[in-house]
């Protein structure tokens, strides 16, 4: 997309921006790391730092993506001088390495849309279901023919331009999930036993926090909201003067809070209902859903709606991870989006297939203890997203001056000083403070550190 076209309505870019955000982190990552990492505890924490470090950097990102109205790597160049555009270089290597094991995912609901359609899912046990993925992701051909057949949807739709791809569709598809979500937890909460599943969830035992769990939260809260990355920076910049900036800000946390809360309510109570483990990791969803849904009458049939919108909302999600390399690597010239866009998808997908197979035939492959998969995942979402945060936290508020950051934010809002002040201070001082101590934290530094002062 050239920098003169914009997005359509202001509706298109919150949609996109939201869309963005919800994805596989809100429903199918969020349930297994809460679950993993000590449920209610895990919850306020990847509450607050949603709200404490989450809020400013997206505000963050939407600035001077808006301010530079340029490509996710130039921007930082333009706006201070071009050594910073090694920051959006990180977040185009991450959207890289990101994208090539998301789409393993994305092949995964696939396969379980082809499996439903064929009735393979129908009346089992939970355990069974249990199973059934395993054997189901295990297998090397169907994982790997999925994972293309998502990388080239999401090549086809990216490679046509963002606004015909994917502003009208997230219009229908967003709601329609929050409402099939809705039937999902009420339907969970009815089942035996479903109240200790909310216990878990929402009552926190802060005995059961690590340093590692707290390190999950804080990247699980950057990767449900795409940050880190350029991507929310990149969607700004195709954004007119007169959109309201905090307002589009606050109605995607809270949209991004209320679907993963209401993934936990529709998983958990099934998850103490069955009697099965809450760390049980990436299967979680998988094992769990089919289980709660065949109880219901038509379940199969809603199983089948649910899957396909979580499937949209991955799309969504995985279309800004491309955009930005393609807007990175053709400098958003149109007549290049093409040839890029496919170039990118294909060498995406390659490298997605060791992780592709982590499940199955390379499942002994591991470094530190990790399938690739795994690796993948932690390098992303562990580290490269709070690092990029962190430089962006630092580039936004030490480089740009207050006063050019209040003014782009007043633009389209009649936003306080005070607010503006807050946010701003929370992205000087407490968002690198904050990355910061939860990384020696996690690397076990900081009883290391502490024990110099004593
Ligand atoms: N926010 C997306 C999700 O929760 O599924 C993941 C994501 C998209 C992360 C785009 C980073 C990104 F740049």
């Amino acid at each position: 997309m050239s920098q003169q076209e914009q997005w359509r309505s202001k509706i298109g870019f919150i949609l996109a921006a939201a869309g963005s955000a919800i994805g596989l982190g809100a429903i199918w990552k969020f349930p297994y790391v809460a679950g993993t990492g000590g449920g209610g505890a895990f919850l306020f924490i990847f509450l607050a730092f949603t709200l404490v470090l989450g809020m400013p950097l997206l505000l963050g990102e939407f600035m001077i993506g808006r301010m530079g109205q340029s490509d996710p790597v130039q921007t930082y160049g333009k706006l201070a001088s071009k050594k910073w555009n090694i920051i959006g270089k990180l977040g185009v290597f991450t959207s890289f390495v990101l994208l090539s094991f998301y789409s393993v995912v994305g092949g995964w609901i696939i396969l379980y849309i082809v499996k439903t359609l064929s009735g393979e899912l129908n009346g089992l046990t939970q355990d069974q279901y249990g199973e059934l993925f395993g054997k189901i992701i295990s297998n090397p051909f169907s994982v790997i023919a999925a994972q293309l057949v998502f990388m080239l949807i999401t090549i086809l739709v990216v490679s046509q331009g963002i606004q015909k791809g994917i502003e009208s569709a997230s219009k229908v598809m967003m709601p329609a999930l929050v409402f099939l979500f809705l039937i999902l937890v009420i339907r969970s909460l009815s089942l035996d036993g479903a109240i200790e599943g909310v216990k878990f969830l929402l009552v926190p035992d802060f005995s059961k926090l690590t340093s590692e769990s707290i390190l999950f939260a804080l990247g699980q809260a950057f990767f449900t909201l795409s940050l880190g990355v350029s991507v929310m920076l990149t969607y700004a910049s195709y954004l007119p003067k007169t959109q309201n900036l905090p307002r589009s800000a606050i109605s995607i946390i809270i949209l991004n809070i209320v679907i993963a809360l209401l993934a936990g309510l529709a998983i958990f109570p099934g998850v103490f209902s069955f009697g099965i483990e809450p760390d049980a990791g990436p299967v979680l969803i998988f094992a769990v859903l089919p289980a709660v849904f065949e109880q219901m009458p038509y379940g199969m049939l809603f199983f089948l709606a649910f899957l396909i919108l979580f499937l949209f909302a991955a799309f969504t999600s995985a279309f800004s991870m491309i955009q930005i390399i393609v807007a990175a690597v053709t400098k958003n010239d149109p007549s290049k989006r093409k040839k890029s866009t496919w170039v990118i998808g294909i060498l995406i997908f390659i490298v997605g297939v060791p992780a592709c197979l982590s499940y199955g035939v390379l499942a002994n492959v591991q470094f530190f203890n990790k399938t690739i998969f795994d690796l993948m995942d932690y390098a992303v979402s562990n580290i490269l997203m709070p690092l990029g945060a962190l430089l962006i936290s630092i580039f936004v508020s030490w480089k740009i001056s207050k006063e050019d950051l209040f003014n782009e934010l007043k633009q389209g809002s009649n936003i306080g000083y005070v607010f503006f002040y807050i946010c701003y201070f929370l992205l000087k001082y407490i968002v690198p403070i904050a990355i910061i101590i939860v990384f020696l934290d996690a690397a076990g530094l900081s009883d290391w550190i502490l024990s110099f002062f004593k």
